[in-house]
């Protein structure tokens, strides 16, 4: 039981990325099952940061195999862009070490168009989007229209397809949105140059990660986003277009659950969000504004603000149950220097009646009350110190309610963005 599954536990932005090159450390293969390139990795490794959309963080590592599974949707123009940056990082790229799954899906220029005219048509009612066309190609997938980066073997087959692709958007743009059309011959030349690029690391990844696991290899599931912006799990229609939860490994990446042996949870310290949705313990005056400022919480993939907040114990218990998770990881507790006092939210209050589940409805999260739970906070800079013992009383005392109230045990604490900055709790 080698596999390792490992997801965010809120909203996305937890950290998933510098934990994953943590546990890459015992990996053989890293694999991502969900999402595109809405997703944004960060991982600093001395001088160096490396920020990742697309290619798991293993691939900083010379002995780890990556894959991109079938569950993912790509743009090939980012993959290749992303492919280029590593490459001028000095990182080994070749089709020996990164596999792509032909099963997983494109993303086109009438994607991207048709994410950007559905959220203006949306109005006040937006999602928020990264306007990276991951929900329309994810939706092409489901009504089985969509291009298969399979296609990619065939360069010209391939420029077809997308080309194909855009027309169909076209109509749409210009019937139903009142926009004009795109021009395809440029984007569909790029796609064509870009298939002829990718189409060397295109593998069967389903037999290839079988394989491993045959072999005794460790594989490790990078999940992207978070639990809360599940497409099943979180709150309908404020999530992203796929499974970003511990289920999403298995059908994104084709092994049963007997081989997972463990479900590392990222949990930041705090709370964030961005787009919109519901967000119970949202900051939104003058301690929010230092939350974001003191760790830096701007989007790795759009640069924008991210809402920030109060840790929310109820929405970390949900998402301990719908992952199976194993153990936590909690994130950025340096941020939290500083702070008189420090809330967590334990229960909510809706309609006047104390609950401590997360509801299923939407509209019923919108209105609930944080009841919170006052813990004192702590003026010391943590971000040097590298064991459990020496950390503040007061640290620890808001690390040790968290588990109590996750129910699991907290593995690993990261004090700062830098590889070694990091407390095991053994
Ligand atoms: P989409 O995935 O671009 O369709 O966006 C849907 C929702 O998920 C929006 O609220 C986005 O802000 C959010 N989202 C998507 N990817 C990420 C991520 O990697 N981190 C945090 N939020 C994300």
């Amino acid at each position: 039981m080698p596999v390792t599954v490992l997801v965010g536990a809120q909203w996305g932005d937890e950290g998933k990325g510098r934990v994953a090159d943590w546990l890459a450390r015992d990996t053989d293969v890293m694999a991502r099952y969900a999402g595109g390139d809405n997703a944004g990795h960060t991982v600093s490794v001395g001088e160096q940061t490396f920020k990742l959309h697309l290619v798991p963080s293993g691939i900083i590592h010379p002995n780890v195999t990556c894959i991109l599974g079938s569950g993912m949707v790509i743009n090939p123009l980012r993959l290749v862009a992303e492919l280029d940056m590593l490459a001028g990082q000095g990182v080994d790229i070749s089709p020996e070490r990164l596999h792509i799954s032909p099963r997983a899906h494109v993303i086109t220029p009438g994607h991207l168009e048709l994410d950007g005219a559905e959220e203006r048509s949306r109005g006040g009612s937006a999602i928020g989007t990264t306007r990276r066309g991951i929900g329309p190609a994810y939706r092409d997938k489901a009504a089985r229209s969509g291009v298969l980066t399979g296609t990619m073997t065939d360069p010209d087959t391939f420029a077809a397809a997308v080309q194909a692709h855009i027309e169909r958007v076209n109509v749409l743009l210009r019937t139903v949105y009142g926009l004009p059309e795109i021009e395809p011959s440029d984007p569909v030349d790029a796609y064509r140059a870009a298939a002829e690029r990718l189409a060397p690391f295109l593998a069967d990844t389903t037999a290839l990660l079988h394989a491993r696991l045959e072999a005794g290899q460790r594989v490790l599931c990078e999940g992207a986003q978070g639990t809360l912006l599940d497409l099943d799990h979180g709150h309908y229609p404020y999530v992203t277009s796929s499974s970003s939860t511990t289920g999403g490994a298995l059908t994104g990446l084709g092994f049963g659950p007997h081989e997972v042996n463990r479900v590392v949870g990222v949990v930041k310290a705090y709370c964030t969000r961005v787009g919109n949705g519901p967000f119970p313990t949202e900051l939104t005056g003058a301690t929010g504004d230092r939350m974001r400022e003191a760790g830096a919480e701007f989007g790795t993939t759009t640069g924008r603000p991210r809402r920030c907040g109060w840790l929310d114990a109820v929405a970390l218990r949900y998402a301990v149950r719908v992952n199976g998770m194993t153990e936590i990881v909690l994130t950025k507790l340096d941020v939290l220097a500083g702070f008189s006092e420090l809330k967590i939210a334990t229960a909510y209050t809706l309609d006047g009646q104390s609950i401590t589940a997360l509801p299923v409805d939407t509209a019923q999260v919108e209105r609930v009350e944080p009841v919170y739970e006052t813990l004192p906070g702590w003026q010391e800079d943590i971000s040097g110190i590298r064991a459990l013992d020496d950390l503040p009383a007061a640290t620890r005392q808001y690390v040790e309610r968290i588990q109590a109230l996750a129910g699991i045990p907290i593995r690993l604490i990261s004090v700062g963005p830098e590889r070694s900055q990091a407390i095991l709790n053994t």
